[in-house]
């Protein structure tokens, strides 16, 4: 067994959590704190993420919030077999204090630092959550990242889909913004469909049908300007039908991505869901119908470990301990595509 704190402050949450692994050192595991201070008040007034502010911000609470994780957690530093942090991608001032915080604390103590890829702590939290053997495939969905990933062990990822223009939480902000929804845009846009006719409007479902695993969502932002400045006052409706256009290009790209697994290793597997989008709740009731009759399973860790936090990379920080994986602290990387 193991125990280690992760730290997360590449983008707008600061974060600090200490997890447990499982007996053999694997998952599940335990969260054993998780504190996770959002900076969206500060960004709000701008509308979005302000990078000097998010810096400020971290440099100002992260010591307080570690410090709560240790002590909700009843552990000394001296307990912990390793620290966690993520190193990129993200926000370079972000990402210099997480990482200068976790390297002191780990020289003073003398533990191991485990310089984690922010994309492997949401591509790992299912065996956090529900211990889901290798391989599986993963719908990661956040405001940077749209991919679908073969998750094949730790550190070996194969990217199947990317979107060859938006990311699909941007696509939700930008959704957010033409209606004159406050930011973050996600969460109103899912509450606005609610109230919403799905069908009122017949928004386009870029690339549906193709080949290709990819994705795209430009086209349907232009469909949804249009909509919004001829008809302003159907938010609900607009809101409702961008929803489901999106659940049925994810729907249509993940079926071919379980052909395409079913082809390499002849069985069908899990579905994980991650990042921020994962959190919305009519996406991941459209997205579970598509593993039905098909023999997939199904896993959405709780939205709370979907968007950002530091309970994923602390758990990286366990896998790659248990796997005897190093990783070299080359120190922040501001782009740093999983595979
Ligand atoms: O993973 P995350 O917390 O941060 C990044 O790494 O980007 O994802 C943030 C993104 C934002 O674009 C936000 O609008 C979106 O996830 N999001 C949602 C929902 N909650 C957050 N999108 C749709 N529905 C939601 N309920
Ligand atoms: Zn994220």
């Amino acid at each position: 067994m193991s125990l280690v704190l992760g730290i997360e402050t590449s983008c707008d949450e600061t974060a600090a959590s200490v997890v447990r692994s499982g007996r053999h050192g694997d998952g599940p595991g335990e969260i054993v704190s998780n504190i996770v201070r959002s900076q969206i008040a500060d960004h709000a007034p701008f509308g979005g993420v302000v990078p000097e502010i998010a810096a400020r911000a971290h440099l100002q609470t992260l010591d307080g919030i570690i410090e709560r994780a240790m002590a909700e957690a009843e552990a000394t530093f001296q307990d912990l077999d390793a620290i966690a942090v993520t190193s990129g991608p993200g926000l370079a001032g972000g990402l210099i204090v997480g990482t200068m915080t976790a390297r002191a604390i780990a020289a003073v103590h003398s533990k191991p630092l485990f310089t984690i890829n922010h994309l492997e702590g949401h591509a790992l939290t299912a065996r956090l959550t529900d211990g889901v053997a290798f391989p599986y495939l993963l719908l990661l969905v956040s405001g940077g990242h749209t991919q679908i990933l073969l998750v094949r062990g730790v550190g070996d990822y194969e990217r199947w889909a990317t979107t060859i223009d938006d990311a699909l939480g941007e696509a939700f902000d930008k959704t957010a913004k033409l209606l004159g929804l406050p930011y973050p845009g996600g969460p109103q846009v899912e509450k606005a469909a609610r109230k919403g006719d799905p069908k009122a409007f017949d928004f386009p479902r870029p690339l549906g049908g193709r080949e290709t695993l990819d994705m795209s969502f430009s086209g349907l932002k232009t469909a949804v300007r249009k909509a919004a400045l001829a008809e302003p006052e159907r938010v609900d409706d607009i809101c409702a039908s961008f929803q489901t256009a999106v659940g049925d290009v994810l729907a249509d790209r993940l079926t071919r991505a379980f052909e395409r697994f079913k082809q390499e290793y002849s069985r069908p597997a899990a579905l994980i869901v991650a990042g921020g989008v994962a959190a919305n709740a009519y996406l991941r009731a459209r997205l579970q119908t598509i593993t039905q009759g098909k023999d997939w399973r199904w896993i959405a860790p709780p939205p709370n470990l979907c968007t950002d936090n530091a309970a994923m990379i602390a758990w990286a920080g366990v896998e790659r301990l248990a796997a005897n994986s190093i990783i070299e602290d080359e120190g922040i990387r501001p782009r740093w595509p999983l595979d």
